[in-house]
């Protein structure tokens, strides 16, 4: 992979990745809607299941489409594996799990998408690992956290809603110095086309491939992507570089070496959870995944000019836009993400709760969900939506004000998207 990676450039990789021409000649890659495979003998089969001999046996664990969607994401990643599952909060379990116990800890970011810091604050809690969540960005807030039973340093490449975006080299560096695994839920970086995570010493990325990977709201989906860099025989991880109980003493790190990571979360992971994608979701993230840096771009120029818009409005009290200087992540995205943006924006409205409501009713471009990276541009309103059972003290503390609406950009052409918010404006007083 990464000797592909230093020959073919993005966009070649993210549609001749994992695409090998089959015995029929076909273009498409095949969809396997299959549960089981046949064994060529028992021998065989004991073979694959005692994991000596490489092979399907089961969709929970491996498929075809799937194994083309997780060759050309690894691909894309210069990584040494991916696994892929059923949803970017499944991808987000399965590497936890995989990595802690009850009794560890690990340390997260102050910014993460709502979901995440609910699974980390109460499901992560009821099975006995403490999730400590820094008090701010810095280096200082993260070293001060980690003990001898931290099990991973977790942030997002850029933070969702917020768009915040920390100093990822400093803190893979503080992983590296404390010898924890850095993990990065790179969903806004779109499978590194405006972020690689890998560059800046990250051991294991997770997405949430529902959002730009997709890229048409029409699957959902996670990945986790291993970058084979970090040193499982260090001690610290038993249950990779260890006896393991699920295949009769086997030694996952002695086995697969660099892989061992991504295969554990496979044969461990998937075998006892079950989180595993469908065959034909695989493939619509293939199909996704071939225009990915071109819907990415559009996407991104889309944000910039109507934030543009947006910040000489006169009924748009605040733009928080990442590619604007004046936004506390301005730095760190110029640094780490391709246009130094991403295609997600928030903004507040002059007015009240009830005339935002009218606003984004008044919208007739822009699809009134919880969504971002689709092809259709998105608004959502958190006061009456993901926040809506937050009290009004909670609703401070996360930022989320009544006339506060988050827009993820799509393909349509912008200068329609700004006629719609002219109109729609007109609704408001
Ligand atoms: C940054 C981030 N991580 C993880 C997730 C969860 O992904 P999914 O909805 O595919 O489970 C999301 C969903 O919006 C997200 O934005």
């Amino acid at each position: 992979m990464a000797e592909e990676k230093k020959v073919l450039g993005f966009e070649t990789r993210q549609i001749h990745g994992g695409y090998h021409v089959d015995s029929t000649g076909s273009r498409g890659i095949a969809i396997y809607p299959t549960a089981a495979y046949h064994f060529r003998s028992c021998d065989h089969a004991a073979g694959l299941f005692e994991l000596s001999q490489p092979g399907n046996i089961y969709t929970r664990l491996h498929n075809p489409t799937t194994a083309a969607y997780e060759e050309r994401i690894a691909s894309l990643y210069g990584a040494v594996g991916a696994l892929a599952v059923a949803s970017g909060m499944s991808a987000i379990f399965l590497t936890v799990s995989s990595l802690a116990e009850a009794g560890d800890n690990i340390v997260a970011a102050p910014f993460l998408y709502g979901g995440t810091y609910n699974q980390f604050r109460i499901s992560l809690r009821k099975l006995g690992i403490e999730v400590r969540i820094a008090k701010g960005d810095s280096v200082e807030d993260f070293e001060s956290l980690i003990d001898e039973r931290t099990k991973m340093i977790y942030v997002e490449s850029m933070g969702n809603p917020t768009c915040d975006v920390l100093d990822l080299e400093a803190i893979g560096a503080l992983a590296k110095h404390c010898d924890v695994p850095f993990v990065v839920d790179n969903t806004f970086g779109a499978a590194g086309y405006l972020c690689n995570p890998f560059d800046w010493g990250a051991n294991i990325v997770v997405d949430s491939a529902t959002k730009w990977i997709n890229g048409h709201g029409t699957a959902m989906g996670g990945i986790i992507v291993d970058g084979g860099n970090y040193d499982w025989g260090n001690g610290k991880f038993p249950q990779i570089d260890g006896p393991s109980e699920g295949y009769h003493g086997l030694n996952l790190y002695k086995t697969f070496g660099k892989q061992a990571f991504i295969v554990k979360c496979r044969v461990d992971g998937l075998r006892d959870f079950g989180c595993c994608p469908s065959s034909f979701d695989s493939y619509l993230m293939l199909i996704g995944l071939e225009t990915l840096s071109l819907r990415v771009k559009h996407e991104v120029e889309s944000c910039r000019r109507l934030a543009e818009y947006c910040r000489n409005h006169p009924k748009v009290a605040k733009v928080s836009y990442v590619g604007f200087e004046d936004h506390p992540g301005y730095k760190n995205a110029q640094k780490y993400y391709r246009f130094g943006a991403s295609a997600v924006m928030n903004i507040e409205l002059r007015g009240t709760l009830e005339s935002t409501v009218k606003f984004v009713e008044a919208l007739q471009l822009m699809g009134n969900m919880t969504m971002i990276g689709d092809s259709i541009s998105v608004v959502t309103h958190p006061a009456s939506t993901t926040h809506k059972q937050l009290s009004e003290a909670d609703l401070k503390a996360a930022g989320v004000t009544p006339t506060l609406l988050r827009l993820s950009l799509g393909l349509e052409d912008v200068e329609d998207i700004i006629a719609d918010f002219e109109q729609a404006f007109t609704h408001i007083g």
